[in-house]
């Protein structure tokens, strides 16, 4: 009989989601180091870093529809959708894919789509502390980022810090962008912020969804 489906093309282990599902139910959020391939992250901060020297990226912004404005003093990076187009894309894309199916087993979160940028910060550059998840609009429902510089110094800055939930002033977690951490957290309660970063920082951020969309660019009538 012909596999429906196999999980040897795709470089995410299925024994490491386990951990990630109980971390998230506990306390809302899961970090974990060294979880998609190092030799993936390389090639995913390879095409980060043509599309950057491409003038590829756009500035990102915040809000929606006629409210999306960029400013920088409150985000700093520039982005660019994920579109498949190569085989790192897919490759990563299809891992989340696994991850999707697990959680919706797990936890019948009923996801049903993932969009995802790579996003670059360059030096000076910060988002400030927020949620993911539009007020009252509860279509991010899982946030996921992979960070992808291969290497990270400790004065190096850029960390991404959480919060907890219940009281948003305490700060539970910090996650130095190094590549191959991979962080993930419940989008519509967990506040989290970037520290502004010394060096350019590459990473790829990512949303699971409970409706479709159009990319979360333009949607004015949400
Ligand atoms: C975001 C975000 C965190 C990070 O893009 O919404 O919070 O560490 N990113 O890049
Ligand atoms: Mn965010």
């Amino acid at each position: 009989m012909p596999l429906l489906f196999s999980y040897d093309d795709i470089p995410l282990e299925a024994n490491r989601l386990a951990p990630l599902v109980d971390q998230l139910v506990e306390k809302g959020w899961f970090v974990g180091e060294a979880f998609i391939e190092a030799e993936l992250c390389h090639a995913l901060y390879r095409e980060v870093m043509a599309l950057a020297e491409h003038d590829a990226l756009a500035d990102a912004g915040i809000g929606r529809g006629n409210q999306h404005n960029v400013r920088r003093d409150i985000r700093g990076d520039a982005i660019h959708w994920l579109d498949r187009e190569s085989l790192p894309q897919r490759q990563y894309l299809d891992s989340m894919g696994l991850l999707q199916r697990e959680l919706n087993h797990a936890l019948y979160l009923g996801l049903f789509e993932f969009e995802a940028h790579f996003a670059q910060y360059p030096p000076g550059a910060f988002y400030k502390k927020h949620v993911d998840s539009f007020q009252g609009r509860a279509n991010r429902v899982i946030s996921t980022v992979l960070y992808l510089n291969p290497e990270w110094p400790e004065d190096g800055g850029g960390e991404m810090a959480l919060f907890e939930p219940a009281d948003p002033e305490r700060e539970v977690a910090r996650v130095v962008p190094r590549a191959g951490t991979f962080a993930c957290f419940l989008s519509e309660t967990v506040p989290h912020e970037v520290l502004p970063t010394r060096l350019p920082r590459a990473s790829i951020a990512g949303w699971f969804r409970r409706n479709a969309s159009l990319n979360g660019r333009i949607d004015p009538a949400r």
